[in-house]
């Protein structure tokens, strides 16, 4: 089976319970090394990858506030699933798009593709639960963006994407878990855990990449992180940062430095 044409039917897929058998089928035929890597012949750009028609996509600024009810929890939920949703999107399209990459590249980024999978439907199920499901409230596509916009380059990509993006979750992650702890809602609490030991090792994925590709370049790390954050965020990076979660996640010494600089 071909991963590429495999992998772009997955992202394509704008049917949920699709995408996700077809990157559990992803990761079974990679785990099985019964995927081959012949490139296609035309990489498509993708400003929209296969989704349900709902939620509603919005701009950030125009999602309310959410408050300390219940509904604003589950809206909290219901976000923490859509990045989930997203996150199973933007793994595929790594495998997608860069097809010149050593195979160890691909076997990394379907198994995140297929544990960010478990990580919506967990999520999804939750929500299930309590009544609602993925889809009930508009959401924001600042994830799917970032993407495009890192898509002329898998070292931009790396930089960005997995270092900047999923990196914030895991120094939001701790204090969206307390305030779960003293609602009605604590069992978001464990699920939150298992998704942040995963995430742990999706941004230490990226890092390695990222270092990879400036090795194989021969180009200085930490000053092409900078301007790639120049160029593509502008501003400084969001703080405050989760040092020792970072650390897990492999950011070097220096890197760290940079981030405390901020
Ligand atoms: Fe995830």
């Amino acid at each position: 089976m071909n991963a590429f044409k495999l992998t772009h039917r997955a992202l394509m897929s704008n049917v949920i319970d699709d995408k996700i058998k077809l990157t559990q089928q992803l990761q079974l035929l990679s785990i099985n090394q019964k995927l081959s890597y012949e490139a296609t012949q035309k990489i498509q750009k993708i400003p929209n990858p296969g989704r349900p028609k709902k939620p509603e996509l919005v701009r950030f600024q125009s999602l309310p506030q959410r408050d300390k009810s219940d509904l604003g929890f589950i809206k909290t939920i219901h976000a923490i699933c859509h990045i989930e949703f997203n996150a199973i999107n933007l793994a595929l399209d790594a495998v997608y798009r860069f097809q010149d990459m050593p195979k160890q590249f691909y076997q990394d980024w379907i198994k995140v593709a297929f544990e960010e999978s478990q990580h919506f439907t967990l999520i999804n199920n939750y929500l299930i639960e309590q009544g609602y499901q993925y889809g009930d409230f508009k959401a924001h596509n600042g994830l799917w963006k970032m993407t495009v916009d890192t898509d002329y380059d898998v070292l931009a990509r790396m930089a960005l994407v997995p270092r900047v993006l999923e990196a914030r979750g895991l120094d939001v992650t701790p204090k969206i878990q307390k305030r779960f702890m003293s609602s009605k809602f604590s069992a978001m609490v464990d699920i939150l855990d298992i998704i942040f030991f995963d995430e742990i090792n999706h941004v230490k994925t990226g890092n390695t990449w990222f270092h990879y590709f400036c090795k194989q370049r021969n180009i200085e790390p930490l000053s092409t992180f900078d301007k790639l954050v120049k160029k593509h965020i502008g501003s400084k990076l969001r703080g405050p940062f989760n040092i020792e979660a970072r650390k897990l996640a492999n950011f070097s010494k220096q890197e760290l430095e940079y981030l405390e600089r901020i």
